[in-house]
């Protein structure tokens, strides 16, 4: 929740509409903002022809960090104050789960920051890849801890604990290993590590914090991301046992994560401006069709139009293509999309 008190004084805030952004090919770049996202956000808190200011939240697939860390670096990039209350990244829903399963394997993510993110969802009992190979070097024939990971990993006898779940919390660093670990939890029965199921259905339900295949970063071209992990490990449990494996990812394009949106924006836009009915339009800006166009869109269908979707060109879709799935209005940057909007508005 958010923690500043609505102002009264401030009715130059519009209710009838409001923005959700994407982050990853739409505001920053490979850890770099784009220069057009600073202009776009002041026009939103108020420097624009209209005078009005514009509600709007963050809706990115992107994680491995609390979202408390995140919004200060976003603040940092975006030269403005982004909360906590206004984000959600693809790990977020999975704070639902923490009273589901007790002990979890968390995968992916920089260092020990993972666990941090797991243990602040209320996680009981979270486990590492590290803390695996801690116990058992043998686990990964080509990998061996650093010093530093070896001081933080917490080894304990995993053949007497059973893992309840897997969750990909971010993009792995190194994915051999990670999928050594994953697919022997799988393999195992009920999650116990050096046992093998004769069935290969009794290992634990993975989870995903988002299902992009590939992503917009530094790179000209676009990069594989965690739904390439998901599709390799899918194919490589296939290869291995001759079955095939059911998985479950989070965040853009699934409903759940709009409507999760939803529940944001309108807590957001109550706690910081005082509106209490929902808005009659909702302006998502993305960059990638599968996910922030397909979700926006199948969203709109349930919400009673009043999600629109828009394309922009700095990310993972580029001009020549036809995207897969068709925003109502495709332009070259974030700053077009809130004139777009703006200008449809007045
Ligand atoms: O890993 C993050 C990436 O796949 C997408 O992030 O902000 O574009 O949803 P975003
Ligand atoms: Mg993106």
């Amino acid at each position: 929740a958010a923690s500043t008190p609505p102002s009264p004084a401030d009715t130059s805030v519009t209710d009838r509409y409001a923005y959700a952004f994407d982050i990853d090919g739409v505001l920053i770049r490979g850890g770099k903002v784009i220069p057009e996202a600073i202009e776009a956000m002041r026009m939103l808190n108020g420097e624009n022809p209209y005078g009005v200011k514009v509600p709007y939240i963050f809706v990115t697939n992107g994680g491995g960090k609390t979202e408390q860390e995140r919004c200060i670096q976003l603040s940092q990039q975006l030269e403005m104050e982004v909360s906590p209350g206004q984000f959600i990244c693809g790990h977020t829903p999975m704070r639902e789960m923490a009273q589901k399963y007790k002990t979890v394997l968390v995968v992916g993510g920089e260092g020990e920051k993972c666990r941090h993110v797991a243990e602040g969802y209320g996680f009981k009992d979270v486990v590492t890849p590290g803390d695996i190979i801690k116990d058992n070097q043998d686990t990964t024939p080509f990998r061996k801890l650093t010093e530093e990971e070896m001081k933080h990993s917490r080894a304990r006898n995993f053949g007497e604990c059973e893992i309840d779940a897997i969750f990909v919390f971010a993009d792995s660093r190194d994915w051999a290993s990670d999928q050594q670990i994953i697919l022997d939890l799988l393999m195992s029965k009920n999650g116990r590590l050096g046992t093998r199921s004769e069935t290969f259905d009794e290992g634990p339900p993975v989870f995903f914090s988002h299902n992009d295949v590939v992503w917009s970063t530094s790179h000209d071209l676009t990069r594989i991301g965690m739904g390439a992990l998901r599709v390799s490990l899918e194919a490589m449990f296939l290869a291995v046992t001759g079955k095939p494996l059911t998985t479950t990812a989070f965040g853009k394009p699934q409903i759940g994560t709009f409507e999760f949106a939803t529940r944001l924006l309108q807590q957001w836009r109550k706690d910081t401006h005082g509106i209490n009915q929902p808005p009659d339009t909702v302006y998502f800006v993305g960059d990638t069709p599968e996910s922030d166009i397909r979700g926006t869109n199948e969203f709109n269908a349930k919400a009673e139009n009043t999600w629109y979707s828009i394309l922009v060109r700095t990310g993972v879709f580029r001009e020549g293509t036809k995207p897969k799935y068709e925003p109502k209005v495709t332009v070259d940057t974030v700053l077009d999309s809130v004139k777009h909007g703006m200008e449809r508005e007045y």
